[in-house]
């Protein structure tokens, strides 16, 4: 088993697809994969899978493969999805509403405690069971509660004071919709940034290049 501080943030990043690929197989009922046929499945190699797992002391049994139900689990566990990250949103509007109905549904080891916006309209209407507040109650409910991550669906425009204020209050992971780059700003907190429009311009660029080939 590696340590932690030696396991690539690649590897990191491969293991939700490896959790959703068996939560899937799981679902269908397969019990036993191996390495080979999980990666054929999964596009990569044998090799690799079985490099990855490793890192984190490797899963499986010579000639038997993986126990498909067991290695879910255990990926579960290394995400840390049975664990209750306590988080808030900022911003309750399209976005924030969307991507709190549906992230908030599965189990991903985070639990909403808290939603805010600066619409006073919106103060009092539930999401999730979970009333909108008002921003300005955020400073206190974030000394009283202690959330530890912020999920951010505001125009850029108002990021820069309301993470500051996010920070101060002890927040240090983001997950980010808007374009303000809180890394830059805030370095030692930790920031999933989430574009969907550039999978949108890279698949542009990708099959306008696949016409303009055909067409030449
Ligand atoms: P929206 O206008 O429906 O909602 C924005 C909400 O934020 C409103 O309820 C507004 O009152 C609230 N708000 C604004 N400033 C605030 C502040 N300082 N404190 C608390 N609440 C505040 O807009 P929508 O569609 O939900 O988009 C939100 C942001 O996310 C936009 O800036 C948009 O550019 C961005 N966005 C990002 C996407 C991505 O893939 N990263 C996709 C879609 C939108």
């Amino acid at each position: 088993m590696a340590a932690k501080e030696d396991i690539s943030i690649s590897v990191i990043k491969r293991l939700p697809r490896y959790y959703r690929f068996l939560q899937s197989l799981k679902e269908n009922g397969i019990v036993r994969i191996s390495s080979k046929e999980l990666a054929a499945r999964m596009g990569l190699t044998a090799s690799q899978i079985r490099h990855d797992f490793n890192c984190f002391g490797g899963f499986g049994q010579q000639g038997y493969g993986y126990n498909v139900p067991e290695l879910h689990s255990k990926i579960g566990e290394i995400l840390g999805v049975n664990k209750e990250i306590k988080t808030i949103l900022i911003g309750a509007g399209n976005l924030g509403k969307a991507v709190t109905n549906k992230i908030f549904s599965k189990k991903t080891g985070f639990k909403l405690i808290g939603i805010f916006d600066k619409n006073e309209a919106l103060c009092g209407n539930m999401i999730k069971g979970i009333p909108i507040r008002n921003i300005n109650y955020l400073e206190n409910f974030c000394i009283d509660n202690e959330p530890v991550c912020a999920v951010t669906c505001i125009p850029s425009n108002d990021m820069s004071e309301i993470t500051d204020l996010l920070v101060k209050v002890g927040i240090k992971s983001f997950l980010n919709f808007s374009n303000f780059d809180i890394a830059m700003a805030h370095p030692g907190v930790l920031v999933e940034n989430v574009h969907l429009t550039d999978s949108l311009l890279t698949l542009g660029y990708l099959t306008n290049s696949t016409l303009n080939v055909e067409e030449e």
